[in-house]
């Protein structure tokens, strides 16, 4: 059962184009979104760089969301296919490391979609609420061994994640 006092703390990587534009309309409409994300706007989904994400979580966030234009709509083409390839390897590094799927999601909305956006947001919150925090921070700073293994599982997958590029 979800925990209502728990606000997670979820760390958002929007897109410019698309994904950014749709929060702001979600904002500008007035849709309900949970409070819970800080955004971090790049300019294309295909900027986020697997290491952003455990960067994220390892500092403090409950979960995180990526949002980017729709496939076939990138401002850069195919950048967002790069995405979805990297998506699979990270969700694959996570489960390694006992982190379940819900806390990490990705989702396509348009500038056009702010309830979309909003929708994504508030279901991203409710999974986090029930999964409660996650606790990296605390309890990766007290064993170091586990920031080396992070850093063991990430250099393994770094070509297919395409880390190293
Ligand atoms: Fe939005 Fe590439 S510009 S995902």
């Amino acid at each position: 059962m979800a925990n209502e006092d728990f606000q997670p703390k979820i760390v958002g990587f929007l897109c410019n184009w698309c994904s950014y534009r749709a929060a702001d309309l979600a904002g500008t409409s007035r849709i309900p979104m949970e409070p819970t994300v800080r955004i971090v706007r790049l300019m294309c989904s295909g900027r986020v760089d697997p290491t952003f994400v455990l960067k994220a979580l390892s500092m403090g966030a409950d979960g995180v969301l990526i949002a980017g234009c729709h496939p076939g709509e990138c401002h850069y083409l195919e950048q967002n296919y790069k995405t979805i390839r990297r998506f699979a390897m990270l969700r694959h590094v996570l489960r390694a490391l006992g982190v379940p799927d819900e806390r990490v999601q990705l989702v396509w909305a348009s500038a056009a979609e702010g309830t979309r956006l909003a929708e994504a947001v508030n279901q991203l919150t409710e999974d986090i609420r029930r999964l409660g925090p996650l606790d990296w921070k605390d309890r990766w700073s007290e064993s170091p061994e586990r920031l080396e293994a992070l850093e063991d599982i990430v250099q393994e997958h770094a070509e297919a994640m395409e880390v190293s590029a």
